[in-house]
């Protein structure tokens, strides 16, 4: 029977795998178990039972939803995964897993060769040295990437792509793989369950559809969490009518980090956020534009911030050494110029696009022009309706540049996220190596199964997994292939497990629906229903969460800028938020939804707070500053920050892990650099 508003269906299922999420890791775990699976059923006649669930419908959801025109991440035959690691090293200031960057690096090609077969349009290079899109070189018929195929570089790591459809046709290759029956989409996973017996260990998922009342309660043997990064847990630039806006996907709100923390999963670097530069307003992408374009920024008065204030390098590690200066330090730069007032900055479209003329046949110059559109019309389109609403033809017109509001995520040019166990076959560092850490910790990097994490049973990818930034959709989409390989061994490790929850369905589905009884229990005493001193509204919570964090945190209110005793206010703020969010109501399935993003994002925010505040220095000036500790401490503070939150006693607990490079990083120094 159906249910009810006030009464929602629960509808149980047991499977062997459940994967959450239907992004780019969701979609290479899916593809890829089936492989397996299949392998499974040939040679023991046992057929694993597979279930995806994601919040939204898989041919648009998460980050690629609106198409990209680049994959960020492809090897080719000119560098070497090794080269990779380097360079994710460098981006991150220098504490990054290089056996997580190592292990993408070497794997991520087979990913981009596989979307090519599947129809993605790759732009190519031909024996002249003549530049083809994607679907001019399928007409000419050039070569596929897999069988020597050049590619277009935008720049050293990434390729250009005709990629509008790119999440269409990924997805539906994993669809395909899983047939749609293993398939649920429009389901909002809110909670993790623990293992009655082992607290340790992962039992399943629950959560519900934001479609019908009903609360779904998935017993699972392995999760693959990979529900992608955190948008909106700092006050946006773009407020009022602007709201909703942002650069990162404004459905993915911290799902991954609340609910591994809050089933006991060891997390990692949570201090670490991207803030992109962004073309100001419409949050367009920049790649493009400086790689592919060669296009220059300046502030407002026409100097090239890169060199003026380059001597600001030799502040940070590497000091002033490498090839090419890490994201946080280019905005750091940035910054100087804003903060003493000559902004605005400036992309110098006219000046790129006047130079490409000079050496481009009008035919090439033409289609990089186009291209100059495409590249937003493929990936964000709102940026198409800034130019047009303000009159930018980009090679007449310069566009303002902005650093937008703090993300949090692990797969861009972010690494916040998940600790999780490395490949079996590279450099794990020998148990001795790690007397510094807890008890309770496993030792080393590695313990079994790739892509695990602390949680037994709990996997993640993507997003999800920590110390490992500069995946991009291409890594994301390889680590979920890995990961989906470790849990199937994982499952068939573990026949004989029968998964119990640690809390029954009725109490699991009471937690979920409670901001519904907070509506329901209360509508009636006011008669303006948003109005009420019972209850508050998830849109309304989530402005003040913002508010904290904007302001005390780092955000743009105060130029990233915090120090100590601002993160001791936002702690008691964000206290007193967690106590009034009890009081979220829930009008409608739309606002149950709201509510529970906002779970997710408080506990986030509350993560990323606690890391900021027990690195006693500032590791990504650029991204943010702690006035108070303003340097960058190699001495004592190069070494990840790991923390662990206990869901009983509601209390995080931070502690270093030490950072160890696995691969020579002094090839990073410009005399020693590859090109
Ligand atoms: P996502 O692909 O974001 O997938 C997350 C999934 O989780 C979604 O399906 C979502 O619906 C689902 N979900 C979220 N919460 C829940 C929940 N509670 N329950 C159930 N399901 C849930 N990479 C490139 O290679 N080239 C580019 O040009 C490029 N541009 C980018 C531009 C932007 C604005 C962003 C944000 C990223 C870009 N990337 C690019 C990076 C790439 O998109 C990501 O690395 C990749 O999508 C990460 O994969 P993922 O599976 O971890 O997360
Ligand atoms: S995108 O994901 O939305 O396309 P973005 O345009 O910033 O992001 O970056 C695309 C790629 O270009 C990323 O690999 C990023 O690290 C790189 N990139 C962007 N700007 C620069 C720059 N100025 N120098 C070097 N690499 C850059």
């Amino acid at each position: 029977m159906a249910g009810t508003f006030d009464n929602p269906e629960i509808v149980q299922e047991e499977v062997d795998v459940l994967l959450i999420g239907g992004g780019m890791a969701c979609c290479g775990a899916g593809y890829e178990i089936m492989r397996w699976a299949e392998a499974v059923k040939a040679e023991t006649g046992k057929e694993l039972k597979i279930k995806l669930v994601d919040k939204a419908a898989l041919d648009r959801s998460g980050a690629v939803a609106q198409g990209l025109s680049a994959i960020n991440t492809y090897i080719g035959d000119k560098q070497d995964p090794a080269d990779y690691a380097r360079m994710v090293s460098n981006d991150l200031m220098g504490i990054t897993r290089d056996d997580l960057a190592y292990d993408v690096g070497r794997n991520v090609d087979d990913s981009v060769h596989l979307f090519e077969e599947w129809g993605l349009p790759i732009w190519k290079t031909d024996a002249d040295g003549v530049r083809h899109d994607g679907a001019e070189s399928i007409r000419e018929g050039l070569p596929a990437l897999k069988d020597g195929g050049q590619p277009v570089r935008s720049g050293k790591w990434q390729i250009m792509i005709n990629g509008e459809s790119y999440k269409w046709i990924v997805a539906e290759a994993a669809k395909k793989a899983l047939g749609l029956d293993r398939i649920q989409e429009r389901v909002f996973i809110v909670h993790l369950i623990n293992d009655k017996n082992d607290p340790g260990r992962i039992a399943g998922a629950a959560g519900f559809s934001v479609r019908e009342n009903k609360i779904y309660i998935y017993k699972a043997k392995a999760v693959l969490l990979a529900a992608g990064g955190c948008v909106n847990l700092f006050r946006p630039r773009s407020v009022g009518e602007g709201q909703g806006r942002a650069w990162y996907p404004v459905w993915n709100a911290g799902s991954t980090y609340s609910m591994a923390a809050e089933a006991g999963a060891e997390l990692t670097m949570m201090e670490n956020r991207f803030v992109p530069a962004r073309f100001k307003d419409g949050y367009g992408p920049v790649g493009a534009w400086f790689l592919l374009f060669k296009a220059k920024a300046a502030n407002a008065y026409g100097e090239d911030y890169m060199t003026k204030n380059k001597d600001m390098l030799n502040d940070y590690p590497p000091y002033g050494q490498a090839a090419v200066p890490a994201s946080c330090l280019r905005n750091h730069l940035m910054l100087k110029e804003m903060k003493e007032g000559r902004g605005p900055i400036y992309m110098d479209t006219v000046t790129a696009l006047a130079k490409l003329r000079e050496t481009l046949s009008a035919k090439e110059v033409k289609h990089l022009e186009a291209e100059a559109w495409e590249d937003f019309l493929d990936m964000c389109v709102g940026q198409c309706g800034i130019w047009v609403g303000e009159n930018i033809e980009p090679e007449k017109k310069m566009s303002e540049l902005m650093p937008t509001e703090p993300y949090l995520l692990g797969s861009h040019s972010g690494c916040c996220g998940i600790w999780v166990s490395g490949p079996t076959d590279l450099g794990a560092p020998t148990k001795e190596e790690y007397s510094d850490v807890p008890a309770h910790l496993p030792s080393g990097w590695n313990w079994g199964y790739r892509g695990m994490t602390t949680v037994k049973g709990l996997f993640t990818a993507g997003d999800g997994v920590g110390a490992a930034g500069h995946k991009f959709s291409s890594g994301s989409h390889t680590e979920g292939r890995i990961a989906s390989k470790a849990m199937v061994k994982y499952v068939l490790d573990n026949a004989d497990l029968k998964p119990e929850f640690d809390e029954t369905a009725d109490e699991i589905a009471a937690a979920i629906w409670k901001p519904v009884k907070n509506f329901l229990e209360f509508k009636d005493y006011t008669t303006a229903i948003d109005v009420n001193p019972n209850y508050i509204t998830p849109k309304m919570l989530q402005f003040r969460l913002q508010k904290i964090m904007d302001e005390y945190v780092a955000g743009v209110a105060t130029y990233y800028n915090t120090n100590d005793k601002m993160l001791g206010v936002a702690e008691e703020k964000l206290e007193m938020l967690k106590e009034d969010a009890q009081k979220m109501r829930a009008k409608d399935l739309h606002e149950l939804l709201r509510a529970w993003e906002n779970y997710h994002r408080i506990l986030t925010a509350e993560a990323h707070m606690k890391h900021i505040q027990f690195r006693e220095e500032s590791r990504y000036p650029g991204f943010y500053y702690r006035t108070d500790k303003n340097f960058v401490d190699e001495e004592n503070w190069h070494c990840f920050v790991n923390s662990i939150y206990d869901k009983k006693t509601k209390k995080w607990t931070c502690f270093k892990r030490k950072h160890i490079d696995l691969v020579d990083k002094s090839k990073l120094f410009k005399a020693a650099a590859p090109h």
